[in-house]
């Protein structure tokens, strides 16, 4: 079956189509689409992601991306033609209670629901089984936008919507494999998990430890009580005058200061390291990286180098320690990492050989797959729709935050 997904939960509008088979035990796929459209860099002139911003980029992104990604697909006969797009089953206009509706679902993007309006009606319908979209955990007003798009579109084409977790995404993320995953590479596999595993989601927005009996069977057994580690990471760069995101150049940094032979001069607190759970706290750490920062002349290139590797072992410390407890606790035998953070090359080092002599098996996903996107949304939409055939109820799905699988 073909699976259409959205992301909109932060920075990125990202949309894809996947032809997707085999259920949760042999999960087969191609991809017929994949796109992201980035807001990094309008971003980083504020030092950060601001909800409103990532709210109006992605309104503005969203119709042309879907257009676009649905024109790669070739899923309907006006879409693989050039452009203008044929006058479709839809006919010449949208009936007018589903016009009526999509004004009603897009009220705070109506330039949106008019272009959907007008456009929508000379598109055919694609060949598409499922809608899946992120309904959280993310920003609130960029969540939006992806949920009342993706509502606007299935009712149109009347296709059911399955509303997705983000954290399930970046779970699955890291079973796709190390082959490139490309549009058109044809029919691929993810990798085999064997259960209990346990995953461990380190993103901008959260810093999570999550048991998987299954798939779908997911509970969280701690979480940060603050800052997230990637947060952290973004604080820490700005404490340094490094643009947003900065969790890459941190760690460049200190991966130079690693080379350069010298020693850790700085010692950062490994806030919680010792706690009797699985909770996290990265504020604390953040906070020390600050007062340090105030001590010293943060503007040469060395001192901010030996504050990014300090601050960069300290957090490695403190996910690698805890990740470790809760492998010997439930007797964890594969290991999945998710989220932006899961890139950062010297968390995989350590994590990987403290690992090493329980013989876990331990996952990353792809750098390209390490940060938000549509196919670890299609994949998650896909496992849902299984419990889910008839997908929601469009007037009950809204945003939301939990992850409480
Ligand atoms: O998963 P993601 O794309 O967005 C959220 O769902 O939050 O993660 C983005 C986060 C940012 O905080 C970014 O600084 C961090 O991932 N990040 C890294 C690295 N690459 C991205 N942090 C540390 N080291 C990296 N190499
Ligand atoms: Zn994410």
């Amino acid at each position: 079956m073909n699976i259409l997904s959205i992301e909109t939960s932060c920075d990125e509008t990202a949309i894809s189509i996947m032809k997707v088979s085999g259920g949760t035990k042999k999960p087969s796929f191609s991809i017929l689409a994949n796109n992201v459209s980035s807001q990094i860099d309008i971003h980083k002139e504020f030092g950060g992601v601001f909800p409103t911003v990532a709210k109006r980029e992605h309104t503005k992104a969203i119709f042309p991306l879907f257009l676009k990604t649905l024109k790669e697909a070739k899923l309907t006969p006006s879409a693989s033609s050039h452009s203008p797009l044929k006058r479709g089953r839809l006919g010449g206009s949208l009936d007018t209670k589903v016009c009526k509706k999509i004004r009603e679902i897009c009220s705070h993007e109506q330039e949106l629901a008019e272009s959907l309006i007008e456009i929508l009606p000379t598109i055919k319908k694609p060949k598409i089984e499922y809608i899946a979209v992120t309904t959280g955990p993310g920003l609130e007003p960029a969540l939006w936008v992806g949920i009342n798009f993706a509502k606007a579109i299935a009712l149109a084409f009347d296709i059911p919507l399955i509303p997705t977790n983000h954290m399930e995404g970046h779970v699955l993320s890291s079973l796709f494999k190390e082959k490139k995953v490309a549009k058109g590479f044809g029919v691929q596999t993810l990798n085999k998990v064997s259960f209990p595993a346990l995953a461990v989601l380190i993103s901008g927005g959260h810093t999570e430890l999550v048991i998987m009996r299954d798939f779908l069977k997911y509970k969280k057994i701690g979480q940060t009580r603050d800052d997230a580690i990637g947060e952290a990471f973004d604080k820490v760069a700005r404490i340094l005058d490094i643009p947003y995101p900065g969790g890459p150049e941190i760690s460049k940094l200190a991966k130079e200061h690693r080379k350069s032979g010298l020693h850790d001069q700085i010692h950062f607190p490994r806030p919680m390291i010792h706690s009797q759970d699985f909770d996290f706290s990265f504020s604390g750490l953040k906070t020390a990286v600050l007062y340090y920062s105030q001590k010293v002349d943060k503007t040469k290139d060395e001192v901010k180098k030996s504050i990014a590797r300090a601050f960069e072992d300290a957090a490695t410390d403190v996910i690698v320690h805890k990740t470790y407890k809760a492998v010997v606790k439930y007797k964890i035998t594969t290991v999945v990492v998710g989220g932006g953070v899961a890139a950062n090359t010297h968390i995989k080092e350590k994590l990987t050989e403290k690992l090493k002599p329980l013989k876990t098996n331990i996952l990353f996903p792809r750098k390209d797959l390490s940060t938000d996107n549509a196919l670890m949304i299609g994949i998650a939409g896909y496992f849902q729709s299984l419990k889910n055939k008839k997908g929601a109820n469009l007037n009950k799905v809204r945003a939301n935050g939990n992850w409480s699988l």
